[in-house]
Protein backbone atom coordinates (compact mmCIF):
# COMPACT_ATOMS: atom_id res chain seq x y z
CA UNK A 1 0.00 0.00 0.00
CA UNK A 2 3.15 2.32 0.19
CA UNK A 3 4.14 2.05 -2.72
CA UNK A 4 0.91 2.70 -4.40
CA UNK A 5 0.89 5.85 -1.76
CA UNK A 6 4.48 7.07 -3.09
CA UNK A 7 3.13 6.40 -6.51
CA UNK A 8 0.55 9.19 -6.89
CA UNK A 9 2.74 11.91 -7.45
CA UNK A 10 3.52 9.84 -10.68
CA UNK A 11 -0.05 11.03 -12.37
CA UNK A 12 -1.43 13.35 -13.81
CA UNK A 13 -5.43 14.27 -15.45
CA UNK A 14 -5.88 11.70 -18.14
CA UNK A 15 -3.58 8.89 -17.36
CA UNK A 16 -4.58 5.35 -17.63
CA UNK A 17 -2.69 2.55 -15.18
CA UNK A 18 -3.12 -0.80 -16.32
CA UNK A 19 -2.52 -3.09 -13.05
CA UNK A 20 -1.42 -6.42 -14.38
CA UNK A 21 -0.22 -9.48 -12.36
CA UNK A 22 -1.30 -12.65 -10.92
CA UNK A 23 -4.32 -13.34 -8.48
CA UNK A 24 -3.52 -12.05 -5.18
CA UNK A 25 -0.26 -10.40 -6.71
CA UNK A 26 -1.27 -7.26 -4.69
CA UNK A 27 -3.09 -4.93 -7.63
CA UNK A 28 -6.10 -3.60 -4.77
CA UNK A 29 -3.60 -3.51 -2.20
CA UNK A 30 -1.82 -0.96 -4.53
CA UNK A 31 -4.75 0.92 -6.08
CA UNK A 32 -5.35 1.52 -2.16
CA UNK A 33 -2.23 3.17 -1.60
CA UNK A 34 -2.28 5.24 -4.48
CA UNK A 35 -6.33 6.59 -4.01
CA UNK A 36 -4.92 7.62 -0.22
CA UNK A 37 -2.05 9.23 -2.00
CA UNK A 38 -4.72 11.01 -4.20
CA UNK A 39 -6.58 11.97 -0.66
CA UNK A 40 -9.55 9.79 -1.24
CA UNK A 41 -11.00 9.27 1.98
CA UNK A 42 -13.91 6.69 1.61
CA UNK A 43 -12.84 2.78 1.73
CA UNK A 44 -11.49 1.32 -0.70
CA UNK A 45 -12.09 -2.20 -1.54
CA UNK A 46 -12.00 -4.44 -4.56
CA UNK A 47 -14.24 -3.61 -7.71
CA UNK A 48 -14.24 -7.36 -9.11
CA UNK A 49 -17.47 -7.93 -8.95
CA UNK A 50 -18.58 -4.04 -10.08
CA UNK A 51 -16.12 -3.64 -12.72
CA UNK A 52 -15.57 -0.38 -11.61
CA UNK A 53 -15.66 2.47 -8.68
CA UNK A 54 -15.11 5.82 -9.05
CA UNK A 55 -13.92 7.89 -5.92
CA UNK A 56 -13.79 11.63 -5.30
CA UNK A 57 -10.11 13.30 -4.53
CA UNK A 58 -8.76 16.14 -2.99
CA UNK A 59 -5.11 16.96 -4.01
CA UNK A 60 -2.72 19.50 -5.35
CA UNK A 61 -2.31 17.89 -8.72
CA UNK A 62 -5.95 17.99 -9.67
CA UNK A 63 -7.18 14.88 -10.04
CA UNK A 64 -10.55 15.14 -9.15
CA UNK A 65 -11.94 11.47 -9.45
CA UNK A 66 -10.47 8.39 -9.46
CA UNK A 67 -11.48 4.98 -11.56
CA UNK A 68 -10.41 2.21 -10.09
CA UNK A 69 -11.42 -0.93 -12.54
CA UNK A 70 -11.14 -4.54 -12.37
CA UNK A 71 -11.71 -6.21 -15.53
CA UNK A 72 -11.19 -9.83 -14.87
CA UNK A 73 -14.60 -11.24 -15.36
CA UNK A 74 -15.50 -9.16 -18.41
CA UNK A 75 -16.55 -11.38 -20.84
CA UNK A 76 -16.28 -9.48 -23.92
CA UNK A 77 -14.28 -6.26 -24.99
CA UNK A 78 -17.43 -4.16 -25.49
CA UNK A 79 -18.00 -4.50 -21.78
CA UNK A 80 -14.54 -2.64 -21.85
CA UNK A 81 -15.15 -0.40 -24.35
CA UNK A 82 -18.64 0.48 -23.03
CA UNK A 83 -17.06 1.91 -19.87
CA UNK A 84 -15.66 4.98 -21.88
CA UNK A 85 -12.39 5.51 -19.41
CA UNK A 86 -10.60 7.39 -22.32
CA UNK A 87 -13.56 10.22 -21.88
CA UNK A 88 -13.77 10.04 -18.22
CA UNK A 89 -10.48 10.57 -17.73
CA UNK A 90 -10.48 13.61 -19.71
CA UNK A 91 -12.13 14.91 -16.67
CA UNK A 92 -9.55 15.39 -14.32
CA UNK A 93 -9.47 12.08 -13.66
CA UNK A 94 -7.00 8.83 -13.54
CA UNK A 95 -8.09 5.10 -14.02
CA UNK A 96 -6.41 2.40 -12.40
CA UNK A 97 -7.26 -1.10 -14.50
CA UNK A 98 -7.09 -4.36 -12.52
CA UNK A 99 -6.30 -7.13 -15.42
CA UNK A 100 -5.85 -4.04 -17.75
CA UNK A 101 -3.49 -6.46 -19.94
CA UNK A 102 -6.69 -8.89 -20.96
CA UNK A 103 -8.32 -5.61 -22.02
CA UNK A 104 -5.10 -3.99 -23.47
CA UNK A 105 -6.63 -3.05 -27.05
CA UNK A 106 -9.18 -1.33 -25.99
CA UNK A 107 -6.74 1.26 -24.25
CA UNK A 108 -4.27 1.51 -27.01
CA UNK A 109 -0.46 2.51 -26.25
CA UNK A 110 -0.86 5.80 -24.96
CA UNK A 111 -0.87 3.96 -21.01
CA UNK A 112 1.47 2.87 -18.43
CA UNK A 113 1.58 -0.92 -17.17
CA UNK A 114 2.52 -1.45 -13.71
CA UNK A 115 3.37 -5.70 -13.50
CA UNK A 116 3.25 -6.92 -10.16
CA UNK A 117 5.79 -9.98 -9.71
CA UNK A 118 5.56 -12.35 -6.45
CA UNK A 119 9.21 -13.56 -5.67
CA UNK A 120 9.88 -16.59 -3.40
CA UNK A 121 9.92 -15.38 -0.30
CA UNK A 122 6.29 -13.35 -1.28
CA UNK A 123 8.10 -10.03 -1.83
CA UNK A 124 6.73 -7.78 -4.22
CA UNK A 125 8.46 -6.50 -7.20
CA UNK A 126 6.82 -3.74 -9.28
CA UNK A 127 7.91 -3.50 -13.18
CA UNK A 128 6.37 -0.49 -14.59
CA UNK A 129 6.32 0.03 -19.23
CA UNK A 130 4.42 1.69 -21.24
CA UNK A 131 4.04 4.78 -23.69
CA UNK A 132 3.35 6.74 -20.42
CA UNK A 133 5.88 5.24 -18.40
CA UNK A 134 8.77 7.14 -20.89
CA UNK A 135 7.02 9.88 -20.78
CA UNK A 136 6.91 10.39 -16.74
CA UNK A 137 10.25 8.98 -16.50
CA UNK A 138 11.45 11.46 -14.35
CA UNK A 139 8.91 10.98 -11.87
CA UNK A 140 9.23 7.21 -11.67
CA UNK A 141 12.43 7.56 -10.90
CA UNK A 142 12.34 9.24 -8.20
CA UNK A 143 9.52 6.83 -6.86
CA UNK A 144 12.02 4.45 -7.57
CA UNK A 145 14.14 6.46 -5.43
CA UNK A 146 16.71 6.65 -8.03
N1 LIG B 1 3.59 -5.67 -1.53
C1 LIG B 1 3.05 -6.71 -0.85
N2 LIG B 1 3.82 -7.49 -0.07
C2 LIG B 1 3.28 -8.54 0.59
N3 LIG B 1 1.98 -8.90 0.55
C3 LIG B 1 1.17 -8.16 -0.20
C4 LIG B 1 1.65 -7.04 -0.96
N4 LIG B 1 0.62 -6.49 -1.63
C5 LIG B 1 -0.47 -7.24 -1.33
N5 LIG B 1 -0.15 -8.24 -0.47
C6 LIG B 1 -1.09 -9.23 0.07
O1 LIG B 1 -1.55 -10.06 -0.99
C7 LIG B 1 -2.94 -10.36 -0.83
C8 LIG B 1 -3.72 -10.06 -2.09
O2 LIG B 1 -3.60 -8.68 -2.39
P1 LIG B 1 -4.57 -7.93 -3.41
O3 LIG B 1 -5.99 -8.18 -3.12
O4 LIG B 1 -4.09 -6.53 -3.43
O5 LIG B 1 -4.19 -8.66 -4.78
P2 LIG B 1 -4.83 -8.47 -6.22
O6 LIG B 1 -3.68 -8.52 -7.15
O7 LIG B 1 -5.70 -7.28 -6.26
O8 LIG B 1 -5.70 -9.77 -6.37
P3 LIG B 1 -6.85 -10.09 -7.48
O9 LIG B 1 -6.08 -10.69 -8.62
O10 LIG B 1 -7.71 -11.06 -6.79
O11 LIG B 1 -7.51 -8.81 -7.83
C9 LIG B 1 -3.43 -9.56 0.37
O12 LIG B 1 -3.56 -10.42 1.47
C10 LIG B 1 -2.33 -8.56 0.61
O13 LIG B 1 -2.18 -8.27 2.00
MG1 LIG C 1 -7.70 -7.10 -6.91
Amino acid sequence: MDAGQAFAPVLRSGDIVLLTGALGAGKTTFAKGVAKGLGVTERVTSPTFTMVREHHCANAQGIATLHHCDVYRVETLDEVVDLALGELVEESAVALVEWGELAASVFGRDVMTVDFVVDDEDGRTLVVDGELASQRAGELDRWAGR
